[in-house]
């Protein structure tokens, strides 16, 4: 099939890669100049595992260009939309100018029977609205909602191979025209099992917000249990082994630390809020507030722990932030909880330097006014204390022994409890973790 892919970011770009690799003939369009030229020379605009290879894979086989030029959506079957939704400026809602800029300009190049086919995450309401522009321009296309669940980090399985497909359409109907012609996009993961279910318009776009509301609200809900953890005297980790093995609750994202970031979760939940709001259903949302406030609270605790571990002042103190990233695996520091516990230890006196694989370019982007050391082994050498922030692996396998030479003092806090604390204790380290003893 032909497909167009509109906004080639961390969504787009994956998409356009993946579509290439099932068979189709594939363009993606974005207004950002620069990123079509890295994406057109086979290069990734940003870090996501496998992206690099699979560009030149599929760039090789001719069924995949990129261009800033819309036109070229033009003769495309499908064309999927997926522009970014960031917060509004000092709001909680989604700013949407993305979306409405993209749908409009391709208004001009949709023809009778094609599929105009949203994934990035929207407020509920927005697809009506997008097909009813549609229809007025062409009776005869289809505008369908298909939210995307990939995760970064493993964006390219995750849409090679989704867990779920959910297809929004206009009446819900399973005889909806615009079903097979999706099915057809989708045949390679169809007929691996994917489920596939058909929803109407609102029902699909809450599909999204909901599955992210209801992630965040179990980090949250751990978090929580971590603040009782360390009042009581108990072990977070534990509890969350334990309580995880009932297959009701489970043990993923159970893991507490210094909380939820990222460029989804964070902006998701209160676009959600301010969209209940809008809708006259606040209410059913307020517990979301409470679930960014815990997240919140994570980071200052991480502050307060930093300051009891350097002797009660953080004055003057050479501290070494460990990741930068909102998560391993990923060059984004968007809402990135570690960067900003770094800015927070900065302006209270700390001497901080950050060390991150991948995201130290889009740190020093972000906080110029931060120490970057690229080399883990230099960024930790004299060191009064380390703070393990994101859990890259290179970080998770440090030698407690070998690091202990190279530091000032052997204290670590570890942000996201994956360190043996039996392990770091027995070399002499002075070890906090986030609600354990
Ligand atoms: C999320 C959703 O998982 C994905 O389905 C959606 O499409 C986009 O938003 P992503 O933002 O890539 O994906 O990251 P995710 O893996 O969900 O992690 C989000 C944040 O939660 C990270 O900062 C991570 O470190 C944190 N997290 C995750 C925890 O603190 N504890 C956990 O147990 C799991």
């Amino acid at each position: 099939m032909r497909i167009s892919v509109i906004g080639c970011g961390y969504l787009g770009a994956v998409h356009a890669a993946c579509m290439a690799q099932l068979g189709h003939e594939v363009v993606g369009i974005d207004t950002d100049e620069e990123k079509i030229q890295a994406l057109a020379a086979a290069r990734a605009p940003f870090y996501e595992p496998g992206l690099d290879k699979l560009l030149s894979e599929v760039q090789a086989t001719g069924r995949l260009s990129f261009t800033t030029d819309i036109s070229a959506a033009g003769g495309s079957a499908i064309h999927f939309i997926c522009v970014g939704t960031p917060q509004k400026k000092g709001e909680n809602g989604a700013d949407m100018t993305y979306v409405d800029a993209a749908v409009s300009s391709l208004l001009d190049h949709v023809q009778p029977g094609d599929l105009v086919v949203g994934k990035s995450t929207v407020p509920v309401g927005t697809a009506s609205r997008l097909s009813t522009l549609l229809k007025d321009r062409h009776p005869e296309a289809h505008l369908v909602w298909n939210p995307e669940f990939l995760r970064e980090g493993h964006a390219v399985s995750d849409t090679l191979h989704p867990d779920r497909l959910v297809y929004g359409v206009q009446d819900g109907s399973e005889e909806h025209p615009a079903i097979a012609i999706l099915d057809e996009a989708y045949s390679a993961p169809i007929s691996a099992g994917t489920p596939r279910l058909i929803a109407d318009h609102p029902t699909a776009e809450l599909v999204k917000t909901a599955a992210n509301s209801f992630l965040a609200t179990k980090i949250s809900f751990i978090n929580a249990m971590a603040e009782l953890c360390e009042a009581a005297g108990a072990d977070v980790t534990r509890l969350a082994d334990a309580i995880g093995l009932d297959d009701r609750i489970g043990r993923k994202f159970l893991n507490a630390g210094i909380g939820f970031g990222g460029g989804c979760l964070p902006k998701d939940i209160r676009a959600f809020m301010a969209r209940a709001g809008e809708l006259g259903a606040d209410q059913a949302l307020t517990f979301l507030r409470e679930v960014d406030a815990i997240n919140m609270r994570r980071r200052a605790r991480v502050v307060e722990l930093s300051r009891e571990l350097c002797d009660g002042s953080l004055l003057g103190k050479r501290v070494t932030v460990l990741g930068a990233a909102f998560k391993p695996e990923s060059d984004d520091v968007r809402d990135s909880p570690a960067l900003s516990i770094a800015a927070q230890l900065q302006l209270q006196g700390a001497v901080v330097t950050v060390t991150d694989p991948k995201a130290l370019p889009n740190a020093a982007k972000r906080f110029p006014e931060l120490h970057y050391q690229p080399n883990c082994e230099e960024a930790i050498k004299q060191a009064d204390a380390l703070l393990l922030l994101t859990e890259w692996e290179e970080y998770r396998t440090l030698d407690p022994y070998e690091v202990a030479a190279s530091v000032a003092t052997p204290k670590i806090l570890d942000g996201r409890n994956v360190l043996d604390v039996a392990k770091w204790r027995a070399a002499g380290w002075t070890y906090r973790g986030l609600g354990r003893p």
